[in-house]
């Protein structure tokens, strides 16, 4: 079994984190130690006061002088070491509460940050409840053993040791008793500890399943009660609280009884002393004084005797404690930052796609078409990613793509899509350049990437092949379930692929630290995490360092203008989850999030699935602008987000089966037809027929955005089905 799984070594470990307080601990056992010592000295005054002045006093004539001398100093002694033992004490709590405290944090900390040190499918495959009670009730226990248990297990030790030894000086036969009276109570505790280990476990299992469920059902509240489930959940919620009870029920008893065996000795003990030593006194083989010191001695046994064995099983808790929360620290985060990176910043990697640019910018674009190869069959033109001129459009300057962006959609869109248009070049102008100096150019290449979840049969993702030039945005359409996440996922390498490799500016994703890479790449997943804290925080996660003025401009860019009607606007506290807004404004403001991280590749996993037809054409307008800066990889289910595209590769059962432009693919491809208009998946039919825009009024405002950009794009455009121009060209025909 190795170390981490044997409880007791577990504990042992936790030894690392008591280190900085070494000397504080010391302290502290020598308090303890010192307190338990004043404690034995006082029947040993005790004795002398009864055998000297006592003694000498009952024994003289009435009148006579008695020795009243000393029982003043021995009272004043006494006095004193009470006193002591309080100061000692007092010293001990003191010391014990900030050294064990502050490696229960200490502790905390680590795990905290390892928690997020591991990649999802850890989180996914460990219930939460397991991982609260890890950072909660078992750190507890490991800090209740680490300060009290540790000390009075030393201390209780050396008492018994010093008080036996006492004894058997005092009289021997009584004193051989004693001990030997006491010695059974290790073997009790020893069976009581293997037992209360058992239990121990299971509440603590228990429980975790409980706070488990109990966190399942707030968080699905809503499902709960709209399916008329409360009862039902009520009901299995008794059950788990009532097997917790019912351990929990058992540990007690077991303990109870364990407890009360250790009283019943010492008590039958002292039954047993005082018969024996009367005798012995009235044969003289112990004094008065003895004998009371004696019975003050064996009594001062108990108490140490008896919380030895709730030490053991605080221990023993701490030991389970230990074990678990060592079994998360000890799980190594399956995907980290290369050991010795090429690459260490931002601006290291932009260096790298600078030279990229100025050398094989043009040939990496004829890669595009190369690397299309196992998908070529279903491409009808070659153009898209051939022509793109890669750096110039994207990575111009903001204000020419504030200019194109507006006149690309705007002009064919409604009134409101010109308002919403117009934020949009504001957006523009005040979302910030990247934190450091360099910004890497964004051009992203899957490069034969295959994926399979660990123990899976079937690879999720076969053989993918895309190329992105920078500042280029594709589509990625494709069914549920067919890998649009996954392959997200690969990208920001919150998994990591199992064969093949996915390049950033040329260089493979593994080989970048983690940082620098999520710097690169910002994600806005469909179902929107939003933290309980402000707006303002919310959307300026990956921009810690944003001023207002640029967290709303990105609010505006993702038409998330609802935030100004908000209570206290930015400084809005988003409840629990985000659950006091509604699906479409989290996912708005998760958008700004997202556009304000301001990244070189932006990844979209269906963002705007939960917007109404007209705030999603108004987004979309909006965004069609800020993807300007940005490599964008947007997963997408409606024509009106697919229009967005320079590209779109269409994901079937893990395999790019389609690539091309969204009228490209409408004429070429019927998977596609049907995705785009949930019309029967049948081939051959005419296309006209299959015009989304007849069925879909999402499609109508999609048509109308894709006329406003074949309008705005002018003589540029040769016809609906040309390939058009990537990019960079697009753009900059589209001006005015
Ligand atoms: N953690 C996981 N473990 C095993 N299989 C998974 C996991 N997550 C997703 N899958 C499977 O991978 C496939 C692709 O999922 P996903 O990328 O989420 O699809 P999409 O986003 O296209 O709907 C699905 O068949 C899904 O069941
Ligand atoms: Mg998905």
């Amino acid at each position: 079994m190795p170390a981490a799984q044997i409880p007791l070594a577990a504990l042992w470990r936790t030894r690392e984190y008591l280190r900085p307080y070494y000397g504080q601990l010391v302290g502290m056992l020598a308090a303890a130690l010192l307190a338990a010592g004043t404690e034995i000295v006082i029947p040993l005054l005790t004795k002398a006061a009864i055998d000297g002045p006592i003694a000498t006093a009952a024994a003289s004539k009435p009148g006579a002088p008695h020795g009243h001398g000393l029982l003043v100093p021995i009272g004043l002694a006494a006095i004193g070491l009470g006193i002591a033992e309080v100061v000692l004490n007092l010293i001990r709590r003191w010391v014990q509460a900030n050294a064990v405290a502050a490696m229960e944090q200490s502790i905390r900390g680590d795990l905290y940050a390892h928690l997020q040190r591991l990649e999802p499918s850890f989180h996914e495959a460990w219930q939460s409840g397991q991982l609260l009670s890890r950072a909660t009730t078992d750190l507890s226990a490991i800090r209740r053993f680490a300060g009290f248990g540790t000390i009075f297990l030393i201390t209780n030790v050396a008492t018994f040791a010093v008080v036996v030894t006492l004894l058997i000086r005092l009289n021997l036969l009584l004193g051989l008793l004693t001990a030997l009276v006491f010695a059974p109570v290790t073997a009790i505790c020893l069976r009581f500890e293997r037992r209360y280990r058992v239990l121990s476990r299971r509440v603590q299992d228990q429980q975790d399943d409980l706070a488990t469920y109990v966190e399942e059902s707030a968080a699905g509240i809503q499902v709960l009660k709209a399916l008329g489930r409360r009862d039902q959940a009520a009901g299995l919620h008794r059950d788990r609280a009532m097997t917790v009870y019912q351990t929990q029920v058992s540990k007690a008893r077991l303990r109870g009884t364990f407890w009360a065996s250790l009283d019943l000795l010492p008590n039958a003990l002292i039954a047993l002393i005082l018969l024996l030593g009367a005798l012995a006194v009235s044969h003289g083989g112990l004094t008065t004084g003895g004998l009371v010191a004696f019975i003050a001695l064996v009594l001062q046994l108990v108490w140490p005797i008896e919380a030895m064995g709730y030490i053991l099983a605080l221990g023993q808790e701490a030991a389970t404690a230990a074990q678990r929360v060592y079994e998360i620290l000890d799980t190594d985060p399956a995907i980290t930052s290369p050991p010795n990176p090429a690459i260490t910043s931002l601006a290291a990697l932009a260096a790298t796609s600078a030279a990229g640019r100025g050398t094989s910018g043009r040939g990496t674009s004829g890669t595009g078409s190369s690397g299309t190869g196992p998908i070529g069959t279903s491409r009808t033109g070659t153009g898209p990613t051939g022509t793109g001129p890669t750096g110039t459009g994207p990575t111009g300057t903001g204000p020419t793509g504030t200019g194109t962006g507006a006149g690309m959609s705007g002009t064919g869109t409604s009134g409101a899509g010109t308002t919403a248009l117009a934020t949009a070049g504001t957006a523009a102008l005040t979302v910030p350049q990247p934190r450091s100096g360099g910004r890497p150019a964004g051009r992203l290449t899957f490069d034969h990437v295959s994926f399979s979840f660990p123990g899976a049969s079937q690879p999720v993702l076969r053989d993918i092949c895309l190329d992105l030039p920078p500042g280029e945005t594709m589509a990625l359409v494709g069914g549920t379930g067919s890998g649009k996440t996954t392959l997200l996922y690969l990208v920001a390498r919150l998994a990591e692929v199992t064969s093949g490799s996915i390049r950033l500016d040329g260089t493979d994703v593994r080989e970048l630290p983690l940082p620098v890479l999520r710097t690169a790449v910002a994600c806005a997943f469909e179902d929107p995490t939003l933290f309980s804290v402000s707006v303002r925080e919310n959307v300026a996660l990956g921009a810690p360092d944003a001023s207002d003025a640029v967290i709303e401009a990105a609010l505006a860019a993702a038409q998330a203008d609802f935030v100004q009607d908000l209570p206290w606007g930015l400084d809005t506290r988003i409840g629990e989850q985000g659950m006091s807004l509604s699906g479409g404004q989290r996912q708005r403001i998760a958008l700004a999030r997202a556009i304000l991280a301001s990244p070189s590749v932006l990844l979209l996993d269906d963002p705007l699935s939960a917007l109404d037809v007209h705030t999603e054409a108004k987004v979309t307008a909006a965004l069609s602008h800020a993807l300007t800066r940005s490599t964008a990889l947007v997963v997408a289910h409606r024509p009106s987000t697919v229009t967005l595209a320079n590209q779109v590769a269409v994901l079937e059962n893990g395999e790019i089966t389609a690539l091309g432009t969204h009228r490209e693919l409408l004429a070429s491809s019927p998977h596609y037809r049907y995705l785009m208009s949930a019309a029967p998946d049948s081939a051959g039919q005419d296309p006209a027929r299959q015009d989304p825009a007849r069925q879909d009024p999402a499609a109508l405002d999609a048509a109308a955005l894709d006329a406003a950009r074949a309008d705005s794009a002018g003589e540029d455009s040769a016809g609906p089905d040309s390939p058009g121009p990537s990019t960079g060209a697009d753009m900059t025909g589209a001006r005015r």
